[in-house]
């Protein structure tokens, strides 16, 4: 079996015709956004519900255990400054503006300046097992909210720059995000159905990756799929990305974590 991306059903399709160029930038209503999870075969709903089957919940478990530990000798634990009351629905509403840097930060670039600024500790390595864990926790105490992104308009030219880059194509294949998730969502391509392309999951886990995932890991296997670059991670482009995503998405309710095919 071919493993690790959308790459492999992505490409040589008949399909493919029909998703180059741009699509025509209305985006789907929010009374039509539909989640990832409705289009799931029964048994993967279930595994996703339930937490005491679901994967993602051992990173949640390693996630609440490290928001408690101290970063090292006589630096606070995050537990010292927050609590899980003040943390609930902080997953909902990210990525938001930072003042001190003057620049919006998702998720895991918010813990990561906790880290630097508050705990005098290194940044920790994105798809690492920390801030997979730190991330999964934080978006499971916000699990039922609905996406609420801030209404900052510092926040409006990433935004829109989010939205241009999911609208033009990208990559050697002239694929563009929205050619696929908001004109060809629902339909089949190769053994995948399309889904919408939400970013409510995350971090989730993925059967096909055998393990829990950033939504930069997903954007990479699209990315992947389209011949394109992926973004750096926590790049300003990524960030402007799902600033987009989530305003898209909104107001579905946060799954994480999630699974997902
Ligand atoms: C010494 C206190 C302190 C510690 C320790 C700390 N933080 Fe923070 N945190 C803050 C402050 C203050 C803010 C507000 C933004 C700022 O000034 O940096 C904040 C903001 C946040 C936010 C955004 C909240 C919102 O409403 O937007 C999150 C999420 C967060 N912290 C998570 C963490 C995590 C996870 C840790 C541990 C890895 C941690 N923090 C450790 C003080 C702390
Ligand atoms: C050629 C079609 C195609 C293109 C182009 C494409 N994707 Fe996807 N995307 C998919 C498919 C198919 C899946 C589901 C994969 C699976 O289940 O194996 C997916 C999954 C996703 C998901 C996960 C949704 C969930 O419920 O977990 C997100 C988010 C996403 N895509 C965003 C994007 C973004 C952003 C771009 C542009 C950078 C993009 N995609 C480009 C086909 C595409």
């Amino acid at each position: 079996m071919m493993r690790g991306s959308g790459g492999r059903t992505l490409a040589g399709l008949a399909l493919a015709a029909l998703l180059v160029g741009a699509a025509s930038g209305q985006g789907i209503p929010p009374a039509e956004r539909r989640s990832g999870f409705d289009q799931m075969a029964p048994e993967t709903r279930a595994m996703q519900a339930d937490e005491t089957a679901n994967p993602g919940m051992l990173w949640v478990e390693d996630g609440a255990e490290l928001f408690t530990r101290l970063p090292s000798p006589g630096a606070p634990a995050c537990a010292g400054c927050h609590t899980e009351a003040t943390m609930r629905g902080v997953a909902a509403r990210y990525p938001a503006w930072d003042e001190a840097t003057a620049r919006p930060v998702d998720l895991e670039g918010r813990i990561n300046l906790c880290r630097t600024r508050h705990q005098a500790a290194t940044p920790l390595p994105r798809e690492g097992r920390d801030l997979l864990g730190l991330t999964a926790y934080l978006g499971h105490l916000s699990r039922g909210l609905p996406l609420a992104p801030p209404e900052d308009s510092r926040l409006a030219p990433a935004r829109a720059e989010g939205k241009t880059l999911f609208e033009t194509p990208i990559g050697q294949l002239g694929f563009s995000c929205a050619g696929c998730h908001d004109a060809h969502w629902g339909r089949r391509l190769g053994a995948a159905t399309i889904p919408q392309g939400h970013p409510n999951g995350y971090p989730l886990y993925r059967l096909e990756w055998q393990g829990l995932g950033s939504l930069e890991r997903r954007l990479r296997n699209c990315l992947a799929g389209m011949r394109a670059e992926p973004f750096g991670p926590g790049s300003a482009e990524a960030v402007a990305l799902t600033l987009y995503l989530m305003q898209r998405a909104a107001p579905l309710a946060v799954e994480s974590p999630a699974v997902r095919p």
